[in-house]
């Protein structure tokens, strides 16, 4: 292997240090802690876990983390009025509904009926939108941590070519968003490739920093990495393992060893991008706390 493996355990640590920080001086002036509301509709294993990390995530930086947990069947006005409780309720700084919703809740629709400035995922459209038009007021957690990465390393983003395998609103259309902004942490000439795109390879072979996030293990082979280039995988795959005590692992979309070989920095699946989504999220809980009383 000739690639740096990148830490994004601990380039997390030391955001999460940040938080708790600024969440201690924020307590100091206000009196109230930060607090962010987690709403898990049904019952899904992993969205289980997922959920737990960022309530005890939230309480190791001294903020109040809160689930509430709806049936698998709650009906849409159930939903409505739980988010419209919590849109009102001044102690909730942060909303955020686990996705995936069960079939019969439009997730769209859902994430609009979140008050913008409690939107932590930065999923509501007017969130999307300032994103965009260079305003960001909260960029959805992975996509920021990928930024963070990549300054963390001493990365040079401006001018860079980077390209993003995966076109979803969680990450790669709000990452492209971020990395065209101005400002040294981005300024890069941005190509995202989807399942419609003619030559994946072409385009990824381009690439000084490649980030993928197709969820599809082995997507990304080492002859698609050009020599040198950061790759970022953010893939992240349950596949079985009966090695593992769980009877699973988690994989990332790229075959480590050959980009290894090429690259000049990669991340490992996992502890690479994972770590980072949870501790960008507590930073916009406090952000959006700090709003609140401006
Ligand atoms: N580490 C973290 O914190 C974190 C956070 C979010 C997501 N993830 C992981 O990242 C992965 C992607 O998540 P997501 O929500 O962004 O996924 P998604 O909504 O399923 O999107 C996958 C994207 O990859 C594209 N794609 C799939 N196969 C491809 C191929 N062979 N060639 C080119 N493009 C291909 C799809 O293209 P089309 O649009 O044409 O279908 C789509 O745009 C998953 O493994 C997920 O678990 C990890």
């Amino acid at each position: 292997m000739t690639a740096r493996k990148i830490n994004g355990k601990a380039i997390a640590q030391k955001v999460r240090i940040e938080v708790a920080d600024g969440v201690a001086e924020f307590k100091a002036q206000e009196s109230f802690a930060p607090g962010i509301t987690v709403v898990l509709v049904g019952d899904d294993p992993a969205s289980y876990v997922y959920v737990r990390n960022k309530e005890r995530a939230a309480a190791e930086v001294g903020m109040e983390g809160t689930v509430i947990q709806l049936p698998a069947n709650a009906s849409k006005d159930q939903l409505l009025q739980t988010i419209g409780e919590l849109n009102a309720d001044i102690t909730t700084h942060g909303i955020l509904v686990q996705i995936p919703l069960p079939d019969h809740l439009d997730e769209d629709e859902i994430v609009r009926a979140i008050d913008p400035r409690k939107d932590v995922d930065g999923l509501h459209p007017e969130n999307v939108g300032l994103l965009f038009s260079g305003q960001t007021r909260f960029a959805p957690a992975t996509p920021s941590g990928i930024q963070r990465i990549l300054v963390e390393e001493g990365v040079q983003v401006s001018g860079a070519n980077v390209v993003i395998v995966g076109r979803s609103n969680l990450v790669g259309k709000p990452l492209a968003g971020l990395l065209l902004g101005r400002g040294s942490n981005a300024n890069a000439t941005v190509t995202i490739c989807h399942t419609g795109t003619r030559d994946l390879a072409a385009e990824t072979r381009r690439a000084d920093i490649l980030v993928t996030a197709t969820g599809i293990p082995g997507s990304i082979r080492g002859e698609m990495v050009k020599t040198g280039a950061v790759v970022i995988d953010v893939g992240t795959t349950r596949v079985d393992d009966a090695s593992k005590k769980s009877g699973y692992r988690l994989a990332g979309d790229v075959v480590f060893d050959e980009a290894a070989e090429v690259a000049a920095a990669i991340t490992p699946v996992p502890g690479g991008v994972g770590p980072m989504t949870i501790a960008m999220l507590l930073s916009n809980v406090l952000q959006a706390a700090e709003l609140s009383v401006r």
